[in-house]
């Protein structure tokens, strides 16, 4: 289903909607990160996929609460846009031979992900206040923290050394 199709009919619909897609979008990087944990090479870098990925259980954990707090179907429906940038970082792994060039790329593909949750998340928490939904707002909004703490430790790490050793 796109997501201007016509099922889609009220505020409720599309935070539903919205709802299932970055269900689907989680479930998928909880499967990606350990990947990109192995290709790392910085420790720190390494580690922190594989905090990002415990956060990532619990944002899955958190939206089937949501879910179930709105009485909706808990459901996944495909996303596209996670699917691309999913697959975009593994064909730019399967790409960059060196080590430390490779560290930067996986910031950069990290990146994407969180960006694209933030702009979900931030979404969904607007729309849930306004259907007056502040308690499934308010679980939203600790997962958005989390997204947004990640995306600044990735550029902390990038700017510090992944960066200047990828040049070197
Ligand atoms: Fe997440
Ligand atoms: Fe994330």
């Amino acid at each position: 289903m796109g997501l201007f199709t016509k099922d889609i009919k009220t505020m409720n619909d599309l935070f539903v909607h919205q709802l299932q897609d970055i269900y689907y979008a989680e479930q998928q990087l909880t499967k990606a990160l350990p990947k990109m944990a192995d290709k790392a090479t910085d420790p720190q870098l390494k580690q922190g996929f594989l905090t990002h990925l415990e956060e990532t259980r619990q944002h899955v954990a958190r939206l089937e609460e949501v879910f179930k707090m709105h009485g909706a179907t808990v459901k996944a429906v495909d996303c596209p846009a996670i699917d691309g940038i999913i697959e975009e970082a593994d064909e730019t792994a399967g790409e960059v031979a060196d080590k430390a060039v490779l560290d930067a790329a996986l910031i950069n593909a990290a990146q994407a992900a969180e960006h694209y949750e933030i702009v979900r998340y931030g979404s969904l928490i607007a729309w849930a206040k306004q259907l007056g939904r502040s308690d499934c707002a308010a679980v939203l909004a600790k997962t958005l923290e989390e997204e947004k703490a990640t995306d600044k430790k990735l550029t902390s790490l990038a700017e510090s050394k992944v960066n200047m050793r990828a040049a070197s």
